[in-house]
């Protein structure tokens, strides 16, 4: 009787984690390409989220100078050059959350070291989960606190970062769109967004069935990939987000846009990105060298 070989069947070790749940795979299918909802450990009794640690903030010497507020009603393709006048403080604003109508974003919190631990601690288990080397490709990154009153609107837009929004107290509706959709997206607008204007995605209702729609609780979020548009509805509750994002080192994507926006300013009707890698290649190397107009023109036209 001979012996039977016992083929080695490799172990796959689940990946640790403690803020996201490990097995969700559109970690790993949808990073960077597609929306998807994920559960996460934040809830409205963590320390980190109570009221009275949050409106530190509001006195920190740094901090204070990065929370962007605004209040009043606003609609879903408000622009930013004509929101209501300001006539709260900051403070005021979020003593009287419940009644302000009021939208608070305390940026730039890695800057405390307390909620620089809880980014950190995000971005390696995204790390870990997505198998992506973030480190490598991050130039920068952010951690943020969205406080919102109840039935308050967040103004549809498009953003640079890629991101994990989590929702921590009250709950939330994330409508989010594809970003490859270009008709909800035209490429005019990526690049005016690249070129100049934060504020160019334009909200267009008769598209809003693509959207995708979660209704955010405490303990779930979305992931925004980077230029997908999105807007939010807080219903009868004040909302506390959590938001963790980075911007990418390479910035292809930006010049390749900038090249377009220029091009198309002077008359031509520009490739979009990701049809020609010759033609990408080409703007790319123009934009990053600082050649700009003319010199552009002439220099895609010689390829
Ligand atoms: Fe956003």
């Amino acid at each position: 009787m001979h012996a039977t070989a016992v083929a080695e069947v490799p172990v796959k070790t689940p990946v640790q984690t403690s803020i996201f749940d490990p097995s969700n795979p559109g970690f790993h299918t949808d990073f960077d390409e597609k929306p998807f909802e994920f559960n996460h450990c934040f809830t409205a009794d963590h320390p980190m989220f109570q009221l009275p640690r949050i409106r530190q903030i509001l006195d920190h010497p740094v901090l204070m100078h990065h929370a962007y507020y605004d209040h009043g009603p606003i609609i879903i393709g408000q622009r930013w050059q004509q929101l209501p006048e300001r006539k709260l403080t900051s403070k005021e604003v979020f003593d009287n959350i419940d009644e302000a109508s009021g939208w608070m974003m305390l940026r730039h919190l890695e800057k405390d070291p307390e909620y620089n631990a809880l980014l950190e601690q995000c971005l390696n288990e995204v790390k870990l989960l997505t198998g992506r080397q973030i480190d490598e490709d991050k130039k920068s990154q952010e951690a943020i606190i969205f406080f919102t009153s109840p039935n308050r609107i967040t103004a549809y837009h498009i953003d640079r970062e890629c991101n994990f929004l989590m929702q921590v107290s009250g709950n939330k509706e994330m409508n989010i769109f594809d970003r490859n959709d270009r008709d909800v997206t035209p490429e005019t607008e990526l690049e005016t967004f690249w070129s100049k204007d934060n504020n160019a995605g334009i909200y267009k209702p008769e598209f809003q069935d693509r959207a995708y729609v979660y209704q955010m609780r405490p303990g779930t979020g979305v992931h925004i990939p980077v230029n997908s548009p999105h807007w939010l509805k807080t219903p009868n509750n004040v909302s506390i987000s959590f938001s963790i994002s980075y911007q990418y080192k390479d910035s292809r994507r930006k010049h390749v846009y900038q090249a377009n926006y220029y091009l198309r300013k002077m008359g031509l009707n520009p490739t979009p990105p990701g049809k020609s890698a010759i033609l990408d290649n080409t703007k790319r190397a123009a934009v990053s060298l600082g050649f700009a107009g003319k010199n552009l023109i002439k220099k895609i036209k010689g390829k």
